[in-house]
């Protein structure tokens, strides 16, 4: 049986209209946010890739958020954890063949433009794929486009309701800016950081751009957000360490909830 197949018979009638990727340090959100919540866990499904990366857990978390029903990830998995770009996007794809009519993506990222700062969030306007190759690559699977349009990757509409929805609610505004990725593992040197200014990015980090692509292919709208974790190297006085990365998301846990929270509200179904 696949992965969705055993997902659709754990959750029972209970179709997700929305899929959340829960990066590093964000795991919580699924915990502390949802209500009915249902977990089940990456092992149980065949052929999942399991994380191996501190911080991140390995489970789906089926809940409902103001009568939303939503399927997160409590962990994903990394192209620098030595898998293939489709066995990454494999989560994504289950849960589009789960049913959900939107993704939502959140990671945690270096800050490069200078007016990011750690604790500060930043939704993905646009992206650099950076990391030398591309989920798509590999056969097309029957009725899937070979050439995907990638001119509005991240959802215009859902940022504008986003922000409206921030106004509204007399909660601070939130910068745009383009996520460049990288496959890591090793945090970037300054020249690297220096090049990527220049190429446009405003934040770095390794994933998310491949979950992204895939939805785009399969005409999921995608909204995304990055926790600036640390100033990206040659910005920041000291050296870079996952550590700082968990402790910086962990103090912002309160911001990001409720950023999270406006990204779910703010998602409007399709006709
Ligand atoms: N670089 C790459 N990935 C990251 C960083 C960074 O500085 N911070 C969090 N994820």
């Amino acid at each position: 049986m696949e992965a969705a197949a055993v997902l659709k018979e754990a959750i029972g009638a209970n179709r997700p209209i929305l899929g959340v990727v829960l990066g590093s340090g964000l795991g919580f959100w699924a915990d502390h946010s949802l209500q009915d919540v249902k977990k089940i866990p990456y092992a149980a499904l065949p052929d999942f890739p399991q994380s191996t990366v501190p911080g991140h857990h390995g489970c789906f978390v089926l809940g409902r958020l103001h009568g939303h029903s939503i399927l997160c990830m409590q962990g994903r998995v990394h192209y620098y954890e030595g898998y293939t770009l489709r066995q990454v996007t494999l989560p994504v794809r289950t849960m589009i063949e789960m049913g959900i009519e939107g993704l939502v993506l959140t990671n945690a990222a270096g800050g490069i433009g200078s007016s990011l700062h750690p604790g500060d969030a930043m939704i993905l306007r646009d992206h650099i794929n950076f990391l030398g190759s591309n989920p798509l690559i590999g056969p097309a699977r029957k009725g899937e486009t070979r050439f995907p349009d990638m001119s509005e990757v991240y959802c215009r509409r859902w940022r504008a309701a986003f922000h409206a929805l921030l106004g509204r609610s007399g909660q601070a505004e939130v910068a745009e800016g383009v996520y460049l990725a990288t496959t890591g593992p090793s945090f970037e040197t300054p020249a690297e950081i220096e090049a990527f200014a220049r190429l446009g990015a405003d934040a770095v980090g390794m994933s998310t751009v491949p979950e992204a692509i895939l939805a785009r292919q399969m005409q999921i709208p995608v909204f995304a957000f990055s926790c600036i974790t640390n100033y990206a190297a040659g910005r920041s006085p000291g050296p870079l360490s996952h550590e700082e990365v968990g402790v910086t998301a962990a103090a912002a846990e309160g911001r990001l909830s409720a950023l999270l929270e406006a990204a779910v509200m703010s998602f409007e179904r399709r006709g």
